[in-house]
């Protein structure tokens, strides 16, 4: 492709996020029909999508700060209908003017490259400097939402939905007053709680979670010293406790309770059980240069005591759950195993999937030159059991130089695949997706809640 030329991606001058693997791609393509090796689950039927930074100039100062490109695919009645990947149009990305910088970052999507998920029909782009932008079903941007005008603070890339309600849990923080603004949209998309959570200023808090009755937020020492817009706003503060804060999701004041000094990187899943809240997520000892590792927090509500751990000594991040099981106990948790790095970004990895409450892991071998991205949760049907469903993931094959859409049965997690779509273009590492379903199958598994 003449993507390749124009940026030179294979040069070693330029950063992880500008080569190789990472490099963005110049073109926006379109393709149907696309081949497939094995068979694809007809069950399957909607879309896949994923973000991720895609500078469109070329050249970005950071891997989070390039501009969003989501890429899709379709499933339907056994066949891989199309591809798509397209630009998030923001208003940085189009040019267009719209008030003062933090406006237009605010109001106008940042660079919407974190995230992708649907809710009440709509289809958001997210970063966490930004409100999310939307996107119809074939990826072209409709604009930036704003929930009708009631979120006026950033909005997180990682909001919660809940299984039970529907609603959508989500929280903006920002370098001024209100610091943290904890939202709730019902099922329809309506904003039906907003409330400032009270702290003495920002921290980075890229992911939070939610259980049946609470919303659990992490306090780190990365503390917020300036607004985006000027490269990572974060600054490590010793002195600042570490702590998780507990909200009721009913109404009523946070509880904080103190941990060990350390960074919430991405949730897996919270839930109670016995009085006590468990949290668990990927952790390092600190913001940016510390290696990320599977850990899970207890805090006892009635003593306010809390218990922490690590669960294993594997480089992992993307942890994702069945959503199904969002805020409730949890069996399976699936990760992407970093096993070797150059100059800060993996080179080889692989999905594995954690059995927390025995232990146990299991790891997802793909191939020689295999490197998986985030993969994401399918279920055969609204009623299927937790492990009964599919596992979806972006895979780069170096040795043939393409990029294909894997599909893993999760019920025989570490057999080979049961689908491989080839995609028409590399399609770049990249961050957070979701599984869209069409809109028919949507209704249908609302209704059988
Ligand atoms: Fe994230």
């Amino acid at each position: 492709m003449s993507t390749e030329s124009k940026t030179d991606s294979r040069s070693p001058a330029r950063p992880f996020w500008l080569r190789g693997d990472f490099a963005p791609v110049a073109d926006e393509v379109t393709a149907h029909e696309l081949p497939v090796e094995g068979e694809l689950p007809r069950e399957l039927a909607g879309t896949y999508m994923r973000n991720g930074p895609n500078p469109k100039d070329g050249f970005s100062p950071h891997w989070w700060f390039g501009d969003g490109m989501v890429h899709g695919i379709h499933l339907a009645g056994g066949k891989a209908r199309w591809y798509r990947n397209r630009y998030v149009r923001t208003a940085r990305f189009t040019g267009a003017e719209a008030g003062s910088e933090r406006e237009r970052r605010l109001r106008g999507g940042g660079t919407s490259n974190t995230h992708v998920i649907e809710h009440a029909g709509r289809i958001l782009s997210m970063v966490e400097a930004s409100l999310p932008m939307q996107l119809d079903r074939e990826l072209s941007t409709v604009g930036a939402f704003d929930f009708g005008g009631a979120v006026d603070t950033p909005m997180t890339a990682h909001p919660k939905r809940c299984p039970l309600t529907g609603e959508l849990h989500f929280f903006g923080y920002q370098v001024v007053r209100p610091y943290l603004t904890y939202y709730i949209a019902d099922a329809r998309g309506r904003v039906i709680s907003k409330r400032e959570i009270e702290v003495d200023g920002a921290s980075y808090l890229h992911d939070f979670a939610i259980t049946e009755r609470y919303a659990v937020f992490f306090d780190s020492p990365a503390r917020m010293i300036r607004d985006w817009g000027a490269g990572i706003p974060f600054e490590w503060n010793d002195s600042h406790q570490t702590r998780i804060g507990v909200v009721p999701r009913a109404g009523g004041k946070v509880r904080w309770f103190d941990v060990e000094s350390g960074q919430l990187c991405h949730t897996a899943n919270a839930f109670e059980r016995a009085g006590t809240i468990v949290l668990e997520a990927v952790r390092s000892a600190r913001f940016e240069a510390a290696p990320p590792y599977l850990h899970r927090w207890e805090v006892d509500l009635e003593s306010g005591r809390t218990r922490e751990r690590q669960l294993d000594d594997r480089l992992v991040e993307f942890p994702r759950i069945d959503d199904r099981r969002v805020g409730r106990p949890h069996r399976y948790t699936y990760v992407l195993e970093m096993l070797d790095f150059v100059d800060g970004a993996p080179t080889k990895s692989l999905l594995r999937r954690y059995e927390a409450e025995t232990g146990t892991s299991l790891a997802q071998e793909l191939g020689p030159g295999q490197i998986p991205g985030e993969c994401v949760f399918v279920p055969k049907s609204a009623q299927s059991p937790e492990d009964s469903g599919w596992l979806l993931s972006f895979v780069r094959d170096r040795e043939r130089d393409i990029s294909e859409l894997v599909v893993l049965d999760a019920g025989h997690f570490g057999a080979a695949p049961v689908a491989r779509v080839r995609l028409p273009q590399r399609v770049p590492f990249g961050i957070h997706g979701s599984w869209v379903p069409a809109v028919d199958e949507a209704h249908r598994s609302w209704a059988a809640r």
